[in-house]
This record gives structure tokens, C-alpha cells and sequence, in this order.
């Protein structure tokens, strides 16, 4: 595979970054996550425009203008020959040459990391059909979880305890409500309407909500942004969850109980479908 790193095109086994990238020793960066389908970049201006939010609130510009990353994202895509995955970005605050919680001096150059991963058949996952098992866990992840940072630490371990339990996944509660899942904004239908947890610091402003939540409007679907609890999850009609590497997926069981019927609803299949047509 070939990667980028800080302007050049590289194999993979050759990209090199310091062990002391503030990335790395911090975990002080930022990243993003693009899908592909048949070669098009899904939601593209909506990720690069979260990635300059991300690194503005943590005090970083942003190194490359929107037609660098795309000029990138393109190229990635034609040396590497992907048709159908994901590309993955990351942002660090670079390398200061030692370990230090003060940050580097300004000018330090940050390092930019990019890589695909092909996923032929990408819209065709099966789990569309059968749908995600969850559990629910406490959510111990520090509270700006608007940033995309690439601290995911806590959210590997709650996935790792949900493949423990035998689930497919875990959402994350606080204060009795779901904040979002691991790597995954949770709704529920109940009745028809749309229940989502609404935006603030709380969760990751996730694009494929955004688009989707835009295109159920356009369906005239009703919606309501308010947090919702597990127990209402078990209760409602349907659950599902959207990310920018699974779209849209249904969940069947929550904690151990059915949603609904137990398998993958009309509303949660309609919208993977809508949002495949409307962001392809
Ligand atoms: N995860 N919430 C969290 C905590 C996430 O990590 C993600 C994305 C989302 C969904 O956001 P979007 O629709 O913009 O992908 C919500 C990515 C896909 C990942 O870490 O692989």
C-alpha cells in the first residue's frame, strides 16, 4: 500500500514518524474518516470542514487547503486502486523533539498522515440484514467530544467488553441517557419519529447524521433531537446508528432484549437506502 506522510507518497513499510510526535506520546491530534463508493468520496466537504474545526479547537491551523486534501484523497485512491473503502486522515501537533506538556514552539511542523483501506463491497454489508447486538456501558471518555481526537482509548475498551459479552457493539451512557456509540451516533423510531440525542459537547457531530437527518427532513420523516435512555431504546420500534464507515446500520438487541421485532426495521432499511442514493 501506498501511504502519505508530511508531502510525499510512500510505501508503507517506509513512512516513518518520531516517537516523539505529540501524536503518538499525547495523543495530541485529530483525525478524520471518508468513505468510498465507486471511486467518490461520500460527504467529503462536510469532513474536511469538521477537520479544521476539530484542530481549531485544540489550538492547530489548519495545514492544507480543501483542494491539497482533496488532491491528496484523489490520489491516494488512484495509486492504491481503490473503488470501494475508506480513507483515513490524522493530524498531529508534529514533533518537538522531546516529551514536554507545554507545547512545541510555534512553526513546529505538524505531521500529516493519510492510508486507505479497501473494502470491496463496502454497501453491501450483510449486517444490513441481520443488524447489530449492543450493550450499554457507563461513558468514561473525557467531555469535548466534539473534537475527533485520536484519543480512543476508552471507546476500544467498551468494544472489546461488548465482543466479551458476546455483542456486536456498546453504547455509551451518562446521567441515564446514550451519548452515541463507540465510533457511532444511536437513534431509535418510536411511532414513526426519529429520536436522536441532539448536538453539543457531549457527542462527535457526526456527518453522516448530519446528511442523513437532512435527507429524512426532505422525505418528510419526522425527527426529534433529544437524548433518549436504554430502557427507551428497548421499548421503541427500532434502534440503529450511523457512522461514516457503516452508513446506516440497524440494532436488534439492546442489553440483551429485542428492539421491536427483533430484526432489522422498515424506517432504519429505508434510510440506509436513502442515504446510499443521495450521497452516491
Ligand atoms: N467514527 N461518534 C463517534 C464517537 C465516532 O467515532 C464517529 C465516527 C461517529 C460518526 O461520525 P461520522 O458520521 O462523521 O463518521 C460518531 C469513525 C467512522 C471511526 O472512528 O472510524
Amino acid at each position: 500500500r501506498t501511504v502519505y506522510l508530511n508531502g510525499e507518497y510512500l510505501p508503507e513499510a517506509e513512512a516513518k514518524v518520531s516517537i516523539f510526535d505529540r501524536g503518538f506520546v499525547m495523543a495530541d491530534g485529530v483525525y478524520e474518516v471518508t468513505s468510498v463508493l465507486q471511486g467518490k468520496l461520500l460527504d467529503f466537504p462536510g469532513h474536511l470542514k469538521r477537520l479544521t474545526r476539530s484542530l481549531s479547537e485544540l489550538g492547530m491551523g489548519n495545514p492544507l487547503s480543501d483542494d491539497e486534501w482533496l488532491a491528496i484523497h484523489r490520489k491516494l485512491l488512484e495509486l492504491n486502486d481503490v473503488r470501494d473503502g475508506m480513507i483515513y486522515l490524522q493530524v498531529t501537533r508534529g514533533n518537538p523533539g522531546d516529551r514536554d506538556f507545554a507545547f512545541p514552539p510555534e512553526g513546529t511542523p505538524q505531521t500529516v498522515v493519510l492510508f486507505t483501506q479497501a473494502k470491496p463491497g463496502l454497501a453491501d454489508n450483510p449486517v444490513a440484514k441481520t443488524g447489530m447486538r449492543v450493550i450499554s456501558v457507563p461513558d468514561l471518555r473525557w467531555a469535548r467530544r466534539d473534537i475527533k481526537t485520536v484519543q480512543l482509548l476508552y471507546p476500544s475498551l467498551a468494544k472489546m467488553e461488548a465482543k466479551k459479552q458476546g455483542a456486536d457493539d456498546a453504547w455509551l451512557v451518562e446521567d441515564g441517557f446514550v451519548t452515541e456509540g463507540t465510533s457511532n451516533n444511536t437513534y431509535i423510531v418510536k411511532d414513526g419519529k426519529i429520536i436522536t440525542r441532539d448536538l453539543s459537547t457531549d457527542i462527535l457531530h457526526g456527518i453522516t447524521r448530519g446528511s442523513l437527518l437532512r435527507y429524512a427532513a426532505e422525505a418528510q420523516m419526522q425527527i426529534e433531537e433529544r437524548p433518549f435512555t436504554i430502557e427507551e431504546a428497548k421499548q421503541a420500534d427500532e434502534a440503529f446508528f450511523t457512522s461514516a464507515s457503516a452508513f446506516v446500520l440497524p440494532v436488534v438487541e439492546v442489553d440483551g432484549a429485542k428492539v421491536g421485532t427483533g430484526t432489522p426495521g422498515p424506517v432504519a432499511t429505508r434510510l440506509r437506502e436513502l442515504y446510499l442514493e443521495e450521497s452516491l
